[in-house]
């Protein structure tokens, strides 16, 4: 099988993309909370989990993905996104809200980053 179109690249962008929009919806969700005062931080929690496992499964594609030919770089931009979001999830349960805060937003560009990179340009800048 051609490898940019091989069933782990076909993962690698449909739950890296499913990662970054959880990551978009954890941001919203936060808006949402200090403009109306509304208690989402239970669902911001849970959708924070969502975006985890989602990027596990990028990760372990991304592997698979390079152990075929693809790119290490997707490897390493993914499983470095994985573990920045598990310390975002100790500092929240921590409540160290303006860590948490600064973190948040290189977790959600990281996963935007990552997402556009797997659907663009796979294999690299060439
Ligand atoms: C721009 C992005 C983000 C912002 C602005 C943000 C903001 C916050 C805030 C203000 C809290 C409450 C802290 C407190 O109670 O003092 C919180 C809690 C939390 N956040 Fe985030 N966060 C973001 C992204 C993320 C991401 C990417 C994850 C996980 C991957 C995450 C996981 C959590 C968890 C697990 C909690 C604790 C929820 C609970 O207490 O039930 N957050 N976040």
């Amino acid at each position: 099988m051609e490898l940019n179109s091989s069933r782990s690249l076909i993962v690698l962008r449909l739950s890296s993309a499913l990662s970054a929009l959880f990551t978009v919806i954890q941001a919203i969700l936060i808006i949402i909370r200090v403009a109306t005062g509304a208690t989402l931080i239970g669902v911001h929690g849970m959708v924070g989990y969502l975006s985890l496992l989602s990027m596990i499964t990028a990760t372990i594609a991304a592997y698979v993905w390079f152990r075929k030919g693809g790119s290490k770089g997707l490897v390493m931009h993914a499983g470095g996104v994985a573990v920045l979001m598990l310390i975002q999830i100790g500092l929240g349960q921590a409540k160290v809200a303006p860590v948490h805060v600064a973190l948040g937003i290189v977790i959600v560009l990281g996963a935007i980053a990552l997402a556009t990179l797997a659907y663009r340009k796979p294999g690299g800048a060439v």
